[in-house]
């Protein structure tokens, strides 16, 4: 079976290549560089002893994408490629909306016209916006994004869902992603973000290396334990693993099936400085700074559909998470950058 990866280069799309190339799948990479590097690729090829194939070209380009698809003759299609930086895309609403909206109605015309109607969808519990219940299914109606990153997972849900329901003979698997941190095993792959980063695990692990001073903890007055926000983090290779898991269950002919890919374990800001200050071997500097505009106080997922219907539930803890990108980090203190 052929799987067409986009975004592949990316952080979540590399740890999926390599479970996807292990399993025994052929892998078609797309991807524009915006926001990766092609050596994150090599990486895919080093760890698994494997090769996939590369196109560097842009989701919107229709003619490339339907040559694409012409082409390689693939069976499903696991859509990563978009924009993601949530306070960006305050600040850039037009930017996020096309690239990621117009960047899927594009490949979607392009699965179309070429009879690929199979497709897993990297969303987000932010379609959940400040969720009804906590732990949170599937069954959680969804609500109102605090941004414009969010409200595009939010319509593209949508889209794949009337596109099912025009035309049956489409699978649609949306996966809603917690957080997402960790890095593989090896030390070879992780997160490489361009500039100051916004999430906690890359900001932690930047202060730890001494590449950024103290980290601010963004508000300790909430409604949690220790009083600062609570998130249910997931070693990115638990979350690579799901997407396999979804490519069996597409197999089924399913329709349209929701998953939430999470650990159903909710660990705070504080936790998860302590967890990384005991991977890394010394303190990790913070201060306690106001609330961050948009966050909420708590979210954590109830993973127990992903258990029952794919069989996949998450295997790595707190402290592998932290060890690992604690790993990445001192092995490839610029990333992918030389
Ligand atoms: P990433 O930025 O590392 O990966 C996205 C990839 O898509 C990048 O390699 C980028 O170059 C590529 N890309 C962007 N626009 C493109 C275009 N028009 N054409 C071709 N390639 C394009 O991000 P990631 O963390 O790996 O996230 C992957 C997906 O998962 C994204 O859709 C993201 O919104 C979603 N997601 C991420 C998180 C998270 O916290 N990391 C949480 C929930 C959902
Ligand atoms: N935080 C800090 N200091 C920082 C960065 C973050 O205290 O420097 C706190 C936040 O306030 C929050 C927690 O750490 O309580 C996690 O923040 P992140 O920015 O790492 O992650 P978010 O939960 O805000 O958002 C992430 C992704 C979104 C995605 C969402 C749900 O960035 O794209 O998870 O999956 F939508």
């Amino acid at each position: 079976m052929k799987i067409l990866v986009t975004g592949g280069a990316g952080y979540i799309g590399s740890h999926t290549c390599v479970e996807l190339l292990n399993a025994g799948y052929d892998v078609v990479v797309v991807d524009n560089l915006y926001n990766a590097s092609a050596k994150a690729l090599d990486r895919v090829r080093e760890i698994t002893g494997k090769d996939l194939t590369f196109y560097e070209a842009d989701v919107l380009d229709a003619p490339k994408m339907d040559e694409i698809f012409k082409k390689e003759q693939v069976d499903c299609v696991i859509h990563f490629a978009g924009l993601k930086a949530v306070g960006e895309s305050v600040v850039k609403p037009l930017e996020y909306y096309k690239n990621n909206i117009n960047g899927t109605l594009v490949l979607c015309e392009a699965m179309r016209k070429n009879g690929c109607k199979n497709i897993i969808f990297s969303s987000s519990a932010t379609v959940y916006g400040n969720p009804a219940f906590i732990p949170i299914t599937e069954e959680c109606p969804k609500g109102t994004p605090t941004n414009p990153y969010g409200w595009t997972k939010w319509m593209i849900e949508q889209i794949l869902t009337d596109l099912h329901t025009a035309d049956p003979e489409w699978n649609v698997i949306l996966l809603r992603y917690f957080n997402p941190i960790g890095a593989h095993k090896s030390g070879l792959m992780g997160e490489d973000p361009k500039g100051i980063p916004n999430n906690l695990l890359p900001y932690v692990a930047q202060v730890a290396i001494g590449k950024l001073k103290c980290l601010g903890v963004f508000g300790d007055d909430y409604d949690t334990p220790d009083g600062t926000g609570v998130r249910d983090y997931i070693h990115v290779v638990d979350l690579a693993a799901g997407h396999v898991k979804a490519i069996n269950k597409i197999k089924e002919n399913p329709g349209v099936k929701i998953y939430n890919l999470g650990t159903g374990k909710g660990y705070s800001v504080l936790d998860v400085v302590k967890a990384f200050s005991k991977a890394c071997g010394h303190d990790v500097p913070y201060e306690i700074k106001p609330r961050r505009a948009g966050d909420i106080s708590t979210c954590y997922s109830d993973a127990s559909l992903a258990k029952k219907e794919l069989g996949w539930e998450a295997k790595y803890d707190i402290d592998e998470m932290c060890e690992d990108s604690w790993r990445w980090q001192t092995m490839n203190p610029n990333g992918y950058e030389d």
